[in-house]
């Protein structure tokens, strides 16, 4: 929405001014040719810009594919909201590959691993004996409430109600994961 209408404002800033010169700027719209194949990006190389998935225009096959994979209404996840989501998780948490344990353990291929099995970390024995694994629906209930799902556990975390905001925030971590 936003980018649309800071493109969109100048032009209408020009139609108002009336000068007889200024026509074409205003007539660029956004809306490019439907008929072109793949929406090919810019960057093709590199990580996935998270930013643009509103647009759902320059996620990259990758991204796609895997939100794609994930099943249900993660195809339809928002990458940008989930990357905005995940600054709250980010003062306990790094996702890169290798990044270090800080608070919380590192989270780089969370998706689908038994929980409190990243090396080198030194879980709560709650969450170590908790046998869960974490799939879609465990991670949900874990960011949802975190204390409820593991009673005792160490992530001092509040949770996210929204259930858009923990989709958005759970296929961040898969495709950051499986991307990068
Ligand atoms: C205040 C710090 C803090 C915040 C904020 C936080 N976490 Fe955690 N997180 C932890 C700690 C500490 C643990 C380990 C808990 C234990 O051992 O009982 C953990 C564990 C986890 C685990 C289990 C990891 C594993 O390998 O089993 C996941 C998944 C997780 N956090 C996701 C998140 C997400 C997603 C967010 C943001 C929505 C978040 N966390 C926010 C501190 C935090």
């Amino acid at each position: 929405m936003k980018p649309v209408l800071l493109v969109l404002l100048p032009a209408f800033a020009l139609a108002a001014c009336g000068g007889d010169e200024a026509a074409s700027p205003a007539s660029r719209t956004e809306t490019g040719d439907s008929t072109s194949a793949a929406p090919a990006p810019a960057d093709t190389a590199g990580p996935i810009d998270t930013a643009s998935n509103e647009q759902g225009a320059e996620t990259g096959p990758d991204a796609n594919a895997v939100l794609a994979s994930l099943g249900g209404d993660y195809a339809n996840a928002d990458l940008a909201n989930g990357a905005r989501q995940f600054r709250r998780c980010q003062s306990c948490h790094t996702l890169a590959e290798g990044g270090r344990h800080t608070v919380g353990p590192n989270l780089h291929g969370v998706v689908g691993r038994a929980a409190a099995s990243a090396d080198r970390f030194n879980f709560s024995s709650q969450l170590s004996e908790s046998g869960l694994t974490w799939d879609l629906a465990t991670l949900d209930a874990w960011v949802e409430n975190p204390r409820a799902l593991v009673p005792g556990n160490r992530m001092s975390f509040v949770g996210l109600r929204d259930a858009e905001d923990r989709r958005d925030v759970i296929a961040y971590l898969a495709v950051e994961t499986a991307t990068e």
